[in-house]
């Protein structure tokens, strides 16, 4: 990455955080979280061998290429939606780019995963998290990890269509 194109990332990626302030992860979110990243990555949605789609043009806070993936997951005897959302950078990265050497312009994977009801019915019982390539959390301006019934998630995708806070797609609500 040339050093405009870094300056670029770190603007638009800061914007992102300042967004997803106010979150606040608990142990059990956090590791609920890495429970759902090795779950990903043994199914091959994350990780090393993560299967590729042909990415797409995006914005911010998400990323400049996104890549987006819509299955079913068990975690703990729960079964439940997963939408997976991969997030390239910086501007100007092109579809090439992102299919020749994705890892090289990753810049997180972020994550909603219906839980069951009683989770947090006030946002869908959703389960959010926003992880780094490595897959440790990424942080709140706080520190906090980014995992769990995110505020700062949620404040925008409230704002989706259909009250589902899905924006691609109605067609997972229920
Ligand atoms: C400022 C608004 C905003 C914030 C904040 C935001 N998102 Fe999104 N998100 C979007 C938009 C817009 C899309 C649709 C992007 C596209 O075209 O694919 C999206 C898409 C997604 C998707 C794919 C499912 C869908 O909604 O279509 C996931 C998963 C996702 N976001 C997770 C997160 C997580 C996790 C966070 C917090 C760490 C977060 N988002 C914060 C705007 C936002």
């Amino acid at each position: 990455m040339n050093r405009a194109g870094m300056a670029f990332a770190s603007t638009a990626f800061l914007g992102a955080t300042v967004a997803f302030g106010q979150n606040g992860a608990g142990q059990a979110d956090q590791g609920y979280a890495a429970e759902l990243w090795q779950m990903m990555t043994e199914r091959d949605l994350a990780g090393e061998n993560a299967v590729q789609a042909f990415p797409y043009a995006g914005t911010d806070p998400h990323g400049m290429m996104l890549e987006t993936f819509y299955t079913e997951a068990t975690i703990d005897g729960h079964s439940g939606d997963l939408v997976i959302k991969r997030n390239y950078g910086p501007e100007g990265v092109t579809v090439e780019e992102v299919l020749g050497a994705g890892d090289d312009h990753l810049a997180s994977i972020t994550i909603m995963f219906r839980r069951g009801d009683g989770y947090a019915p006030d946002s869908g019982n959703w389960f959010w998290a926003k992880y780094l390539p490595n897959g440790s959390l990424d942080r709140a301006p706080d520190g906090t990890p980014l995992a769990g019934p995110a505020r700062g998630c949620i404040s925008c995708h409230a704002d989706a269509d259909g009250g589902d806070y899905l924006f691609t797609t109605n067609a997972l609500s229920d």
